[in-house]
């Protein structure tokens, strides 16, 4: 095993030999020292684990030294004093300022060999648990970030995880607008609810860009991510603060960057925390990028549905904007029934492909001006079975919006088709799309009639609560009416019979 390092310091020299023979016996290596700036000396350039020093000496105490040692060493070694009796009082200020343990003079070699072994354990324990909770947080947090997609969800909780770890007095998450943007506005943390005024002053004051170019500048030929400086930025802002960190996110290009503020006391903490930092900000980094393609990607896709939803509202002349109109409308509902996010811009997604199944319909029933025949009717009523086979093969990783297409003309009352599923059954995202659809329908123009006014749509719509609707979705639909009425468009169609 290896020999441990004990530094001795004491300005009596005979001790410091008597000591030094009593620790060697037990195969400690020992480095004697007679004086505490000699000490500190040997402390720059040497490690230990473990320093033994006596309390009374000239020109710096115990006390003193180990309070130096403590305050200005990156990672102290534990600290034991030796002191003879009547010095007890001091012992315990040795103590509350993080030395670990005191030896009487004189002492007996047993009860002093245990102090030794049980400080240098003690020590090297508490080293390793605190590497283990630091590496669990680190992962933790981590692990945090990355298991969502949404930008927003990603930059708050990067922002959050960085004050943890940095403890700044406001620290803010930017994104950059001019490398893909997303957001434009930064994440604000502040640690006192009091600084958050000077906070949003701070960053409402400072566009993003001239940040951003300031940073890059300062770190023009440096291969560095972050930047430190315990003086203020020329940014040309009015307002004091001590230190100032900022770390860029980086994947291929510049993301954006994170700016921690020390306002009260210049904390130079960074440099204990660089590790850390880099793995949060190197997830972080990918996180966004991933979260700025799946948006870019859910982008592509809205706009195809949007684009398949034209073509289906385009076999009837007047119908051209119905399946953007019910979407926008099913989306309102949902919001106001609180749905969740991801369950609205399903719902969003389902009610644009509500009506695919028209697209096997001939457009001599779809445009028919007069009433159809049960045949035609019939036929008709297959367009629901006909949108859910057209998107079958999207069944895996959009089971909801099938359910969508295929019940929208269930009624609350079972009496709806082609299931016959009732209040019951059909699910809540569905209920909110069929009240949606038949809105639109009524307030378009249709190819045999003009279209309703709107206090007769809501009369309509108050009269078929809990027959054909559900009535926590008309309640919802009558509170949301302001918002419905200002997004009617026009000129748009119903469509013919089935909506
Ligand atoms: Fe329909």
């Amino acid at each position: 095993m290896d020999k441990k390092n004990i530094l001795l310091v004491d300005d009596d020299e005979i001790i410091l030999d008597v000591v030094k023979e009593t620790l060697e016996n037990f195969n400690y290596r020992v480095t004697l020292c007679n004086s505490p700036q000699k000490a500190i000396d040997i402390l720059k350039k040497d490690r230990f684990n473990l320093i033994i020093t006596d309390l009374s000496m000239e020109v710096m105490t115990g006390i003193e030294l180990s309070r130096y040692i403590i305050e200005n060493h990156q990672d102290p070694p534990p600290i034991i004093i030796m002191t003879g009796y009547g010095s007890i009082e001091t012992v315990v200020e040795a103590m509350q300022l993080g030395v670990k343990d005191y030896i009487l003079k004189p002492f007996k070699v047993s009860n002093f060999i245990n102090v030794v072994e049980k400080t240098i354990k003690n020590a090297e324990l508490e080293k390793e648990n605190l590497k283990l909770k630091e590496f669990l947080e680190i992962y933790a947090l981590s692990e945090n970030i990355n298991n969502t997609l949404d930008i927003n969800d990603v930059s708050g909780k990067l922002i959050n995880n960085i004050h943890k770890i940095m403890k700044p007095d406001i620290s803010a998450l930017y994104l950059n607008k001019n490398f893909n943007i997303f957001k434009t506005s930064p994440d604000i943390f502040v640690t006192n609810e009091k600084d958050k005024l000077i906070a949003n002053s701070l960053f409402e004051k400072i566009p993003t860009k001239i940040y951003l170019d300031t940073i890059l500048k300062l770190l023009k030929n440096t291969n560095s991510p972050y930047y430190y400086s315990d003086t203020k930025i020329n940014l040309n802002i009015d307002i004091d603060y001590k230190s100032i960190l900022v770390y860029i996110l980086k994947t291929s290009e510049i993301l954006g960057f994170a700016v921690m503020i020390y306002l009260h006391q210049t904390s130079d903490i960074y440099k204990k925390k660089l590790s850390p930092l880099k793995i949060i900000f190197d997830e972080g980094s990918i996180a966004i990028e991933n979260a700025n393609l799946h948006q870019k990607n859910k982008d592509i896709f809205l706009k195809v549905l949007q684009s398949l939803a034209m073509t289906i509202d385009a076999k009837d002349a007047y119908t051209h904007y119905h399946s953007i109109n019910v979407s926008i409308y099913s989306k309102i509902l949902a919001k106001k029934l609180q749905l969740p996010e991801k369950e609205i811009e399903e719902i969003g997604y389902g009610s644009l492909l509500h009506d695919i199944g028209k697209i096997g319909i001939p457009e001599s029933i779809l445009n028919k001006p007069s009433k159809l025949t049960d045949t035609e009717y019939e036929h008709m009523k297959q367009h629901p079975v006909i949108g859910k086979s057209i998107l079958h093969s999207m069944k895996e990783q959009f089971p909801t919006l099938l359910d969508m297409v295929y019940y929208h003309h269930e009624r609350y009352d079972g009496k709806g088709y082609p299931d016959g599923l009732d209040k019951n059954t059909i699910p809540l995202y569905v209920k909110i799309i069929t009240l949606a659809d038949s809105f639109d329908a009524m307030s378009s123009d249709r190819s045999y009639r003009m279209k309703l006014p709107f206090n007769i749509i809501v009369e309509e719509i108050k009269k078929n609560r809990g027959t054909q609707f559900d009535p926590d979705v008309v309640d919802s639909f009558l509170e949301s009416l302001p918002e419905i009425q200002s997004k009617l468009q026009k000129p748009n169609g119903g469509v013919n019979g089935s909506n």
